[in-house]
């Protein structure tokens, strides 16, 4: 059924053109039919939810492993910390018991990250991801409200096997290592980006707005992954990009065991 109008189906199409020109497959037709099934509303956004906040602390643990020291690193992990205890408990906290939990404080300010030292890709890393953390955080509260606004509970989800998929393929160097975690962080957003568009036909208008929304940043999201990529690796990093990108395609194109925001199809 289609609920959006004409003029907001077509405003984001511009975002999309460099989203398909990278990706190596669109969404296949049968898992945008089975996640069209309203009863999977409940799940989808229930993974979204863990999606948001999977990609907040990917992020984090780039700038932990790869760019900051102790003391800042502690910083990111508390900004994350009331973050992960609405979720990890197993069903969705309310505002107020989550106060009770951390004792008022919500530790949503974007922590001020020194680098006093470090390499250009160091720098960079610092600037993109801690923005990107924010987005990503923003985007996990507004997740989170829509889900209390439609009276849709944590439904129990297992993790699908898209980014275990891909991680297995990393590289065991250091910098090699941080290279293929950036591609598959660039990847997993252009993907991203591609279901929510591919979902918005299909949706409440309101969630369906509210996808589109999400577009922008997502896309901006890929491209900052993969010039981070290329700093770090040069000229090399296509041959990388198109090693993910195969790797990415049967992992979205092949029948999955469960349906989630980044399965392949159910039989
Ligand atoms: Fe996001
Ligand atoms: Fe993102």
């Amino acid at each position: 059924m289609l609920l959006m109008p004409n003029e907001l189906l077509h405003s984001y199409q511009d975002l999309l053109a460099p989203i398909h020109a990278f990706l190596h497959c669109k969404t296949p037709k049968r898992w945008i039919e089975q996640a069209a099934n309203p009863k999977y509303l409940p799940l989808l956004l229930t993974d979204h939810l863990h999606c948001e906040l999977k990609a907040a602390q990917s992020a984090g643990l780039l700038l932990r492993r790869y760019a900051v020291d102790k003391e800042n690193a502690e910083k990111i992990l508390t900004w994350l910390e009331p973050y992960e205890t609405r979720v990890y408990r197993g069903h969705l906290l309310a505002a107020d018991e989550l106060a009770t939990l951390t004792g008022g404080n919500k530790n949503n300010a974007v922590p001020r990250l020194r680098l006093p030292q470090g390499e250009p890709w160091q720098h960079e890393l610092v600037d993109r991801m801690v923005l990107l953390m924010k987005e990503e955080l923003h985007h996990f509260d507004q997740v989170f409200s829509i889900m209390e606004q439609h009276n849709i509970a944590l439904q129990p989800t297992s993790a699908s096997r898209y980014a275990a998929g891909m991680l297995r393929h990393i590289r065991g160097s250091e910098k090699g290592g941080l290279v293929d975690k950036l591609i598959i962080g660039a990847i997993i957003e252009a993907r991203s980006c591609e279901r929510f568009a591919a979902l918005v036909p299909h949706l409440p208008e309101q969630i369906a707005r509210f996808y589109v929304s999400l577009l922008r940043s997502e896309a901006r999201h890929f491209e900052d992954y993969l010039a981070l990529a290329k700093m770090v690796e040069g000229a090399g990093v296509a041959e990388r990009v198109q090693k993910f990108l195969a790797i990415e395609q049967k992992l979205i194109e092949s029948p999955d065991k469960a349906l989630r925001f980044h399965s392949g199809p159910v039989q």
